[in-house]
């Protein structure tokens, strides 16, 4: 990227405001790469729930370009993260995707290491070998509210300054106290940024979503259904917004809205808003999906969204919670992963239906899954140029100039 860094950053100051990026950047590998360093290894991403290894031993990979993670619960209980590089030539240590073990053991040359990581055998090394400096190399990570999140930079950002704005919008649903109920990755032919631009407007919503269409409102969709600020709020629905919140300050929950103003490394954003008439949940007819969660003793009509960065989108009911995470595959793929939480002790078959609490994400994600494609199909021709974007597309335009102010300043750094 270095010998071209003028024409990119020329490229880069030719993009329009209101329109959406070049063809190059939702095709190009050396675009593709550059991206992936500059933006998901410097993010803090949520990548599983603690549910998920409960016991010592357990163990999950979160893979994405060249790094692999070894998610793993250790003998004090402790979830470590590491890099699944062994220290001796560099071979991969854990080969599936998920499981149990009692200690990690390289299938190369059999090093092994504890779950803390240290190395605890090697064969036939030398005296001056010191078993202590060759521990596995851990990847920072924080484990909050039961999330657990990564950060693959040797730099992070500080945690606490990144959760502490949507530190209480995710505190509220008690996440916690949770267990997964289902997980579903939906390969999607397409470049990190066009999926998530689908996904930062909801423009396509009516005519691509008839299950989201039912269960939110075309207020809520053209106000907030990409987000605050990101489409224009009627004065109906500023009304409805204002009375649910009163509401629900007397019910003692919170209410409000925070998104990034400041430009910074972060991308955050959250809110709370009502659903339509009497709907209690995020399901097709309303009703509950499952038992409330976190700190609700009764429905409160409401919904939270939370984005904790590009990569992540946390969705959530009273009684159950979606949560997105945007895993860059290749210049022209991603994996759109989601994880459905719901209640420790709910059960499923009593407390939920598995069908009626996917329902409506399953529906709209499969939809978002095919456009996205169509979308990229037709920007890789020779006659896509950006066009221009709606009322409906803030969003969009929010998440592009982000990524172009930071791409200009890394390179302004690197010249
Ligand atoms: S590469 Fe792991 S033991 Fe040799
Ligand atoms: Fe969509």
């Amino acid at each position: 990227m270095k010998k071209d860094n003028s024409q990119f950053i020329e490229l880069i100051k030719n993009q329009k405001s209101n329109f959406p990026l070049d063809q190059s950047f939702y095709t190009d590998p050396n675009i593709y790469r550059n991206d992936l360093e500059t933006f998901f290894y410097n993010q803090w991403i949520f990548i599983g729930h603690e549910s998920q290894i409960k016991n010592i031993g357990d163990y999950f990979l979160f893979e994405v370009g060249h790094e692999s993670i070894i998610v793993i619960k250790d003998k004090n209980q402790k979830i470590n993260c590491f890099f699944n590089v062994c220290r001796h030539r560099g071979s991969q240590i854990c080969l599936e995707k998920k499981g149990k073990v009692k200690k990690l053991v390289c299938p190369y040359h059999a090093w092994s290491y504890d779950l803390s990581g240290d190395l605890i055998s090697a064969r036939m090394m030398n005296d001056e070998f010191e078993k202590k400096d060759w521990g596995l190399n851990k990847c920072k990570s924080k484990i909050f509210e039961g999330l657990i999140f990564v950060n693959l930079s040797d730099d992070p950002d500080d945690f606490k300054e990144f959760i502490n704005p949507i530190k209480k919008f995710i505190e509220l649903h008690g996440l916690n106290r949770a267990k997964v109920a289902f997980k579903k990755t939906y390969p999607t032919d397409g470049n990190w940024k066009l999926t998530l631009d689908n996904f930062h407007e909801c423009y396509h919503c009516l005519p691509a979503h008839p299950e989201y269409c039912h269960v939110h409102s075309k207020d809520y969709i053209q106000a907030y259904g990409a987000g605050n600020n990101t489409g224009p709020e009627s004065i109906e629905f500023s009304k409805k917004l204002s009375l649910w919140n009163k509401k629900t300050e007397k019910l003692g929950y919170l209410t409000g809205e925070y998104s990034d103003t400041n430009f910074s490394n972060f991308f955050r954003s959250a809110e709370r808003t009502p659903f339509d008439s009497d709907r209690l949940s995020e399901t097709k007819d309303g009703k509950p999906g499952s038992i409330l969660m976190g700190q609700f003793k009764e429905f409160d009509g409401g919904y939270t969204t939370v984005g904790t960065s590009p990569f992540n989108s946390f969705i959530m009911s009273n009684d159950f919670a979606t949560i997105f995470t945007f895993i860059p595959r290749g210049p022209l793929k991603t994996d759109v992963e989601i994880m459905w939480l719901v209640h420790e002790d709910a059960e499923e078959g009593k407390d939920y239906d598995l069908n009626k609490l996917i329902w409506m994400w399953d529906k709209t994600t499969i939809a978002d899954k095919k456009i996205i494609e169509n979308n990229q199909k037709g920007v890789m021709s020779k006659k896509y140029v950006p066009g221009p974007l709606s009322e409906m597309e803030i969003g969009l335009e929010k998440l592009k100039k982000w990524y172009l102010k930071h791409l200009e300043i890394k390179l302004k750094n690197t010249i």
